[in-house]
């Protein structure tokens, strides 16, 4: 787990909510979080990045097996796929600007969103190979592990929005991925804006599933007084409420349930909070940077 955190981090730059003054005051109850990012290896040595945070330096400092390891140039990281064009997940691609070869995988509609943005040609052609990846496809992430990308409900990328957004859309924009061939069944999804019947029988007997764990109620940053949208206005599902992420999973027969993508505002970032006892209680635990989490192989 390289960033637990959703777009912002925790604490985030500006915020004084409840939960961000807890951070910056370096209170023991809250441990700060980057942005969201993964990194899955098979064998240790190549690793791949689902999704590439703004953070992306710190959490390669945080993380020696990410640091190069041979030669004057190197770097573990083989592969980058992005589960959709938001700032948290796109922004660290800029880091990663130095003619070092790695594969760039996301579906065609991600890609495009990049090619439309000419500071990412920063990643030179020569060493970083774009490739369009289809819903519904097996392909090789890594040698010895495969991944399949699936449509989740969501949204366009927040600066992509125009005068009308249509929230809850299943296509490219914003995806889940399954992996395969590790002997288990783990999917990784951090942004989510409904379960629909057709994801929860996708996700049903799953050994792990990563989910969406933006915030804690729908009406949390309005009533934080730090936003005037709802969770579902930003695409994600809520934890708690009839609608929420934690009732949705109560009825799925899935073995570790993990949130990620947690916004700073969300309660569950305090340990000891009623909210992280409630979401423990449901059998969730909060993902922190750093976190490991092995499979059967
Ligand atoms: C989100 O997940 O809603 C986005 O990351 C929002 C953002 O771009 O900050
Ligand atoms: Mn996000
Ligand atoms: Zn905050």
């Amino acid at each position: 787990m390289l960033g637990a955190a959703a777009g912002g981090g925790s604490p985030q730059w500006n915020c004084r909510c409840e939960v961000c003054r807890l951070a910056w005051a370096g209170d023991p109850r809250i441990t700060p979080r980057t942005q969201s990012s993964i990194a899955i290896s098979r064998d240790g040595e190549q690793w791949a990045l689902i999704n590439c945070a703004p953070e992306i330096l710190a959490q390669i400092r945080h993380n020696p097996v990410l640091q190069p390891q041979h030669g004057d140039r190197h770097t573990p990281i083989r592969s980058v796929l992005l589960t959709n064009a938001d700032v948290d997940h796109i922004g660290g691609l800029l880091n990663l600007r130095e003619r070092s070869p790695f594969r760039l995988l996301a579906t065609p509609s991600i890609q495009a969103v990049l090619k439309a943005n000419p500071i990412f040609e920063v990643l030179n052609a020569e060493c970083v190979t774009r490739e369009p990846v289809a819903l519904e496809t097996a392909f090789e992430l890594l040698d010895g592990v495969s991944a399949r990308l699936f449509a989740v409900p969501g949204k366009t990328a927040l600066y992509l929005e125009g005068d009308t957004v249509e929230i809850g859309v299943e296509g490219e924009d914003t995806v889940g991925v399954e992996f395969i061939g590790a002997g288990s069944r783990v999917y990784y999804i951090p942004g989510c804006a409904a379960m629909t019947p057709s994801l929860a029988a996708r996700l049903e007997g799953a050994d792990l599933v990563l989910f969406d764990g933006t915030l804690w109620r729908d009406d949390e940053m309005i009533s934080a007084g730090v936003g005037v949208k709802t969770g579902a206005r930003m695409g994600h599902m809520s934890m708690s409420g009839d609608a929420g992420s934690i009732a949705a999973f109560a009825e799925l027969a899935v073995r570790r349930r993990v949130f990620v993508h947690i916004n700073n505002t969300n309660p569950v970032l305090i340990e000891g909070s009623l909210e992280r006892a409630q979401a423990e209680r449901a059998g969730w635990e909060i993902a922190y940077d750093g976190m490991e989490l092995a499979c059967r192989s």
